[in-house]
């Protein structure tokens, strides 16, 4: 049950869960979810959401352009920390909790996902006025990841390994393709089978089995996966026997997952660097974990100090986990500095030179900042050539940001910024979550009117935006119809 154990959602508005007013759709997910058993549980945007204009995604956001931003961003909890260590807690029958959880709808579909499965997710209030939740999953009731919340949220596949590897069986619907490009599942596959169990497909359906439980294997990935690495990771941490993993990812969110694994009693050693060692233990029990800071958070708002010729300083984040990133502004002319407890990003030089960026798998620049740095470049003095190598058709903020007038054209994985001296406001939509903050990036630097249509891809990664900006001196207002 996602029940609040005292009404945590007050302490915020603040508290981050603005999803959650003004109808209480924890209410509506747990409703949704206990409806009737079987594959597809019918879980709607709306029981996510509630009923308003605001919870059905139709929400609108205003922004008038042209004020360089000031102030203080605290930088919220990783949603894809969160997400695999919200699985992470079906691997023991003990409480697992985790602290400086976000209050966003992925969380809310991993909570749904968990819940499904068994789990009993409470929200209680968490250290620093933060958010915590109560992870406790005495058994797993059901082993069937439902094709509704799969094709809401990919990274529902992150339960898979749990649930393998204790119950001797997984199944999920095979996932479509989605948004940014065709995104198997075949080395979360390979993973497994590997670590012992058997795959099979009936009715749509990838069914893993291991009876008799999973044995300690050698996996090898041909290709950097993260989510591939944390499913195998989990899966391996109650395996019989010692498992590696080669070509592992090497993101901070990897070694995140590997350090609460850790803390619940797994052995591991290796993790952030490719090759990660697992010795399988019997069983896991409870923990309490701080879930890491989130770094494509902080990098977006360093991109807005920059693109508005603004001063921000950013709490909570270390410049370790996005050196690539801060690289790429310096080259740029703008000013990253380490304060104490974050960072310190100025823009002094107004309009900033052009950059080159690929993206690649950590410590590389990473394919969630893309669309951000390209909003960026758009207005910038010189040209950027912007390459994508991680996921195919991630440029659909391209035709939008042209709309505002940016100068950009892509030719396969890779787009030519030529930077121009001002986007102008228009009404712009996006169909993804990066993509979306991309255009409110380009809103808060243009000239005049933008409105952002179909806000629900930024809930579902930036926890109270608005509010984070306003209280920089941005003039952004969220609409409800
Ligand atoms: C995670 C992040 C996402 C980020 C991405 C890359 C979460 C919840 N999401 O997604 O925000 O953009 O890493 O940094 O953490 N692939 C396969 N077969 C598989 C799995 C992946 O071919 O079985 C391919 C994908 O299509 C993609 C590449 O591998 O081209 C990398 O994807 P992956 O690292 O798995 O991304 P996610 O874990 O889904």
């Amino acid at each position: 049950m996602f029940n609040e154990k005292t009404p945590a959602d007050q302490t915020a508005g603040t508290d981050g869960d603005s999803l959650a007013r003004p109808a209480a759709p924890a209410t509506a997910i747990t409703a949704a979810v206990k409806g009737p058993e079987g594959k597809e549980t019918p879980i709607t945007e709306t029981s996510l959401r509630g009923t308003s204009a605001r919870e059905t995604g139709m929400d609108r956001i205003r922004i008038i352009g042209g004020t360089p931003l000031h102030g203080v961003i605290p930088i919220s909890g990783a949603k894809n920390a969160a997400l695999p260590l919200m699985a992470a807690g079906l691997l023991t029958d003990e409480t697992l909790v985790l602290e400086r959880v976000p209050g966003l709808a992925d969380i809310k579909t991993m909570t749904a996902m968990l819940e499904h499965l068994g789990a009993g997710v409470v929200s209680v209030p968490g250290p620093n006025g933060d958010r915590a939740l109560e992870i406790t999953t005495p058994t797993l009731t059901e082993t069937t990841a439902p094709y509704d919340l799969v094709r809401k949220m990919r990274a529902s596949v992150l339960v898979l390994g749990p649930v393998l590897a204790r119950t001797g069986v997984a199944e999920v619907s095979l996932p479509g393709g989605c948004a940014i490009g065709n995104r198997p599942v075949d080395l979360h596959l390979k993973a497994f089978e590997a670590l012992g169990a058997t795959i099979s497909l009936e009715g749509g359906y990838i069914r893993a089995t291991a009876e008799g439980g999973l044995t300690g294997g050698r996996i090898v990935f041909p290709m950097v996966s993260v989510g591939a690495t944390e499913n195998a990771l989990m899966a391996a941490a109650l395996a019989k026997g010692e498992s590696t993993i080669v070509n592992a990812a090497r993101e901070p969110e990897i070694v995140d997952l590997a350090r609460c694994l850790k803390a619940m009693g797994a052995e591991i050693s290796g993790e952030g660097t490719g090759t990660i060692t697992v010795t399988g233990v019997e069983r896991l029990h409870g923990a309490t974990h701080r879930v890491t800071a989130d770094r494509i958070e902080a990098g977006t708002y360093a991109m807005a100090a920059s693109i508005t010729g603004g001063e921000l300083t950013l709490t909570g984040i270390e410049a370790e986990p996005i050196a690539a990133v801060i690289t790429k502004l310096s080259e740029a002319g703008v000013e990253v500095t380490e304060v104490e407890d974050g960072l310190h990003v100025r823009n002094r030089n107004g309009r900033i030179g052009g950059v080159d960026v690929m993206t690649e798998p950590f410590p590389g620049f990473p394919t969630d900042l893309q669309a951000q740095f390209m909003t960026l470049m758009a207005v910038s003095k010189g040209a950027a050539m912007i390459t994508e190598t991680i996921f195919e058709n991630r440029f659909m903020h391209v035709p939008e940001l042209c709309r505002m007038g940016a100068n950009i054209t892509v030719h396969h994985a890779s787009a030519l910024v030529r930077g121009v001296e001002r986007l102008k406001g228009a009404p712009v939509m996006a169909t993804d979550l990066r993509a979306s903050v991309s255009l409110v990036l380009a809103g808060l630097a243009a000239e005049g009117e933008t409105i952002v249509n179909r806000v629900y891809h930024l809930d579902r990664g930036y926890e109270r935006i608005e509010e984070k900006l306003s209280a920089c001196g941005a003039t952004v207002e969220r609409l409800t119809d």
